[in-house]
């Protein structure tokens, strides 16, 4: 339970974190929401009639025909705007093309090895419908599946949106995932084709993408086609009848696709993300009101106007990618900077480097890059104007005060607002945050609910803890972007949201409200690391671990970790016979990497003769995360040492 050490962190920080940062005026007049007053209104207008206020704020989109009924809730699922229908590509698209944004640009691209893209509406428009044509030529029909496992080129972006025009379900699977995790993901969502690329560039290497799609196509049956896009010009073998060149695909295809209109409650994407066991969850959004919370989230909280150039760090792998880099932000005509590699390649500077070229205005990054462009020192930013940059956001996991105030210090120069965001894959939308006009913050906290959100922190039972108390961060009513079901499995979804505390929406994350409501969390409470904001299942590690001919057991935790947030750290019982060795710890962690993919490798393997368990045989990982905390300094552990500590420690618990 990572929350045991995060707690204690935040407890402490919440103690000492007394500053508090009111928004500028000038800031404020010009935001969309100028103060804690029409913050407060608006929570309780939505409060008091939710189903009055999302159809009044639905009317960010266009719909080709208007909902009959807002809501149907039969707990736990959820319909939201019945009746109505859309198309989400046409909302991200279509529709700037009859206003002034037709010539606006959509995306302003730039990949790792520094050559740049310039999409404007208009063009996005064209390569979208082209492509979508490519993809029904290829014998897509509405409902059926799609993986996308692209680097962060604008083709990832067409895929999406193309997908989303004719009705094709995009499941979207990080690049640094392995082969093995994408066949996994392959199967579980029945994908009939598969978008890739010959490789992607990271920090100067190439990631070999189309490689590992042809050893994921090995066992991944229900792959009929690939798709391949050239961007490193890498030699890489193409399987005839199977495997199709992108750019020979669109060379052909007509320009002209209309959008398909879809039932609100149309699939519009998977998104696979780790539990606590170890199978991925397939997290499924719709259309309407994913599309409808991302849309509106996006211009409240980074309070988005049309002179803005907005870039958000985030991978498209990730829901971060999805709802803010592309859906939400081309709802709503945005101009988003995407960049494909690493903040640190060729120097530490990447970052501010395009900040500076683009004049980005609205920056939101994750607090585990912001850790370590403090590490790396503030001479790098120093040597950049930053002084396009108006508002701040971060994401991911909780940003400890130190962190906030460098962040605020040192990139936004005191001048600009930080924007905290909560929220998860499966809540699809940003969901407590600052109004960045309005709400006054605190270094560390997240603030409050947005308007249309029912947040609570409750005990086992569901019942209210006092301010001040740490328990469950619970969401008392259903929203529209939140994930409709784990694909193919309603139980596991009615069982892990809905039935860990009755009534509710589990988030798993545990969390207080201090004295003046303001919320904090303090992190997960079941077995999900947050490794640099990357979300793994310790079971998913451990059965990767358990998967090696050399293992017997193993256990894996987290550590806190000053820049990653949560180091991961595995406890391993070795086969008899087996010898612990330095060569065979770097074994098992390549091993992992191999298996769920390298965000996933171990930072540190021990070796022990037995794993600390209840008399009912569970893993007491609670033990094993003080002893990953706490020894830190000891170096390098024989396996006699650890079994001695596990005993002890197993006797203090009995
Ligand atoms: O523990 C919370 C943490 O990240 C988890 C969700 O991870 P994921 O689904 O990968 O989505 C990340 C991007 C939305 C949450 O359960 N988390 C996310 N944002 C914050 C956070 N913890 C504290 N503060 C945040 N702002």
């Amino acid at each position: 339970m990572s929350a045991a050490t995060a707690e204690s962190v935040m407890i402490e920080s919440v103690l000492r974190e007394k500053r508090v940062f009111a928004p500028a005026a000038e800031f404020s007049q010009r935001a969309h929401i100028k103060s804690m007053d029409e913050y407060r209104a608006l929570w309780q207008r939505a409060y008091d009639d939710p189903e009055g206020f999302w159809a009044e704020q639905a009317a960010i989109l266009d719909w080709f025909r208007r909902w009959d009924k807002v809501l149907e809730w039969n707990e736990p699922f959820a319909k939201w705007f019945i009746g109505g229908q859309l198309n989400a590509c046409y909302n991200c698209v279509d529709r700037h093309l009859a206003t002034w944004r037709r010539n606006k640009v959509a995306i302003l691209w730039e990949g790792e090895p520094g050559d740049t893209r310039v999409l404007r509406y208009l063009d996005l428009h064209r390569e979208v419908c082209r492509f979508a044509n490519v993809l029904k030529q290829l014998g897509l029909t509405k409902g059926d599946r799609v993986t996308i496992y692209m680097p962060l080129i604008p083709e990832a972006v067409v895929a999406m949106l193309a997908c989303a025009r004719i009705g094709v379900t995009h499941s979207v699977v990080f690049g640094g995932f392995s082969a093995e995790a994408l066949a996994d993901r392959n199967n579980d969502a029945k994908a009939r084709v598969v978008i890739t690329a010959d490789g992607g560039y990271r920090r100067g290497k190439i990631v070999p993408l189309k490689a590992n799609t042809d050893q994921a196509l090995q066992r991944s049956p229900t792959v009929e086609k690939v798709v391949v896009v050239r961007r490193t010009g890498e030699n890489v073998p193409m399987t005839s009848g199977r495997d199709f060149w992108w750019h020979e695909l669109i060379a052909n295809a007509s320009p002209d696709c209309p959008p398909e209109p879809l039932d609100s409650e149309h699939p519009l994407f998977i998104l696979y993300t780790s539990g606590s066991t170890g199978k991925p969850k397939g997290v499924l959004h719709t259309t309407g009101g994913y599309l409808v919370g991302a849309a509106l989230t996006h211009k409240w909280v980074f309070d988005i106007r049309d002179e803005d150039t907005y870039w958000c760090t985030a991978d498209i792998g990730w829901v971060t990618g999805h709802s803010y880099s592309v859906y939400g932000p081309l709802a709503n005509g945005t101009t988003v900077v995407l960049y494909e590699g690493a903040p640190n390649h060729p120097r530490e500077d990447r970052f501010w480097e395009i900040v500076e070229r683009y004049r980005v205005s609205v920056f939101y990054t994750a607090p585990t890059a912001i850790r370590s462009f403090m590490r790396w020192g503030e001479h790098w930013p120093k040597q950049h104007d930053l002084s396009s940059l108006r508002l701040l956001g971060s994401v991911g996991e909780p940003i400890n005060p130190e962190a906030w105030m460098w962040y605020y210090e040192v990139i936004g120069q005191k001048r600009c607002p930080i924007v905290d965001t909560w929220w998860q894959t499966e809540t699809g939308m940003i969901m407590i945050s600052p109004l960045p006009g309005a709400t006054p913050t605190k270094p560390g906290s997240c603030t409050f609910p947005l308007p249309g959100v029912v947040a609570e922190i409750v005990d086992k039972q569901g019942r209210p803890v006092p301010r001040g108390q740490g328990g469950y961060l619970v969401i008392k009513r259903p929203w529209p972007a939140m994930l409709r079901t784990l694909y193919g499995d309603d139980e596991r979804y009615r069982k892990q949201y809905w039935e860990q505390i009755p009534h509710v929406y589990f988030t798993a994350d545990g969390a207080r409200q201090d004295e003046d409501g303001y919320f904090w969390v303090m992190g997960r409470v079941d077995d999900v690391l947050n490794v640099a904001g990357h979300r793994l299942s310790t079971m998913e590690v451990e059965s990767a671990l358990v998967s090696h001919p050399k293992v017997t057991e193993a256990a894996a935790v987290g550590r806190p970790d000053p820049i990653k947030g949560e180091a991961l750290v595995c406890f391993v019982t070795l086969a008899a016979g087996v010898q612990p060795s330095e060569a065979l710890k770097q074994e098992l962690r390549e091993h992992v990497a191999k298996e769920i993919g390298p965000i996933a490798r171990p930072d540190d393997i021990r070796f022990t003769d037995a794993l600390p368990k209840t008399r009912s045989g569970k893993i007491m990982r609670r033990l094993l995360r003080d002893i990953a905390a706490g020894r830190e300094t000891v170096g390098d552990i024989t396996t006699l040492e650890d079994y001695s500590v596990l005993a002890r420690l197993r006797e203090e618990e009995e």
